[in-house]
Order: structure tokens, then sequence, then C-alpha cells
């Protein structure tokens, strides 16, 4: 086993049985649902574990279980990308990168948008700093990953429900190879 497969099976398979804010989900259950819907999308091999890990930062801070709650910003998306980057170039890192940007982007331009949120999402989204500005948003569709970015996020946000039957973690393993090759880190 190599060392960033034994790395994802121990953070998966111990920390992420961790809540995934305040929705009746695991972290695991959480990462392997928007896994599941980036495949069935015929998403690329990047994309499918840009979905799967977009929250390992998440798993990996010093923060304690919900620091959102203590009205924390855990930078989760940024934290998330620096872990991958050691693993993964930008077609995986930067829709990770992007997807708190994205939620933001998303409530600026979509008026449903918001109110499909969960109530965790919009207690973060307050932390994050709140709907972009036009300028904000005219800046984010201008990153190369945008599209990406939002395709994530709409994948995340659907990725909390505590019945849907997923593949396990190891599944995708085969996907995460295939993505260190399409897409090496720089
Ligand atoms: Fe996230
Ligand atoms: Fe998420």
């Amino acid at each position: 086993m190599d060392q960033l497969t034994a790395r994802l099976l121990d953070i998966y398979g111990t920390r992420a049985t961790r809540r995934y804010g305040l929705s009746k989900v695991t972290q695991l259950q959480h990462a392997l649902q928007g896994a599941a819907m980036a495949e069935a999308a015929c998403e690329s091999d990047s994309m499918v574990v840009a979905a799967l890990l977009h929250d390992i930062g998440h798993m990996v801070h010093g923060l304690g279980e919900d620091p959102a709650l203590a009205g924390i910003d855990d930078r989760h998306e940024a934290l998330s990308a620096a872990w991958l980057a050691e693993y993964f170039g930008p077609q995986v890192t930067e829709p990770v990168r992007l997807h708190v940007q994205a939620k933001r982007y998303l409530c600026a331009s979509d008026r449903d948008y918001l109110s499909l949120l969960s109530d965790d999402s919009v207690r973060s989204l307050h932390l994050q700093g709140g709907p972009m500005n036009e300028a904000e948003a005219r800046a984010f569709c201008q990153q190369d990953a945008a599209d990406q970015a939002v395709r994530l996020r709409l994948y995340d946000d659907r990725a909390k429900d505590p019945q849907a039957a997923t593949p396990p973690f190891e599944h995708f393993l085969a996907a995460i190879e295939r993505a260190r090759l399409h897409s090496p880190v720089r």
C-alpha cells in the first residue's frame, strides 16, 4: 500500500466518523456520497477525487469537532487543498480550494440557492464572508477552475442524505490512482 492510500484509509477509517456539521451524516458518508454523485455524472477522475476529499481539511485541523459552533471558520478549503497538493495537481486541488467560494458565488448569483442550503451551510456562510458582491463574483468566474468548483459545490450540498447507499471508500482507490497520473503534482 502506498503512503497516500495508507494515510487516507487512516483518516477516513477513523476520524471521518465525526458528524458532518449539523447534518445527520458522518464525514465519511458525506465524502462517499459526493464522490458517487460525481462518478454517476461521468465526471473526470480528478473531479471524483475532489468530491471525495474536498473536506479532508476538517479532519486534519486541531480545532476540535465543530469549530463553526464556536464561531470559528476553520478555513478547511485551504487546509484541504494544501494537504492534497502533496499528491495531486490543480485539477484536483483547485476545485477543492474554491468550493467555499463557490457557495458564496452561488448565493449571489442564484436566488433559489440560499433556500436550498442546509442549516450548517448557512451558519458557516456568515463566518466565510456571506454572499459575494458583484466584484467578487466577477473575479471568481475568471478563475480557471470556477466551473468545476461550482459543480463540486452542488454535489457537496446534496451529499447529506442519511439514507443514501454508496460504495465503500476502497471503491475510489482506482480513481485516486488515475487522478494522480492525470493530474500530477506541479
Ligand atoms: Fe467543505
Ligand atoms: Fe462538504
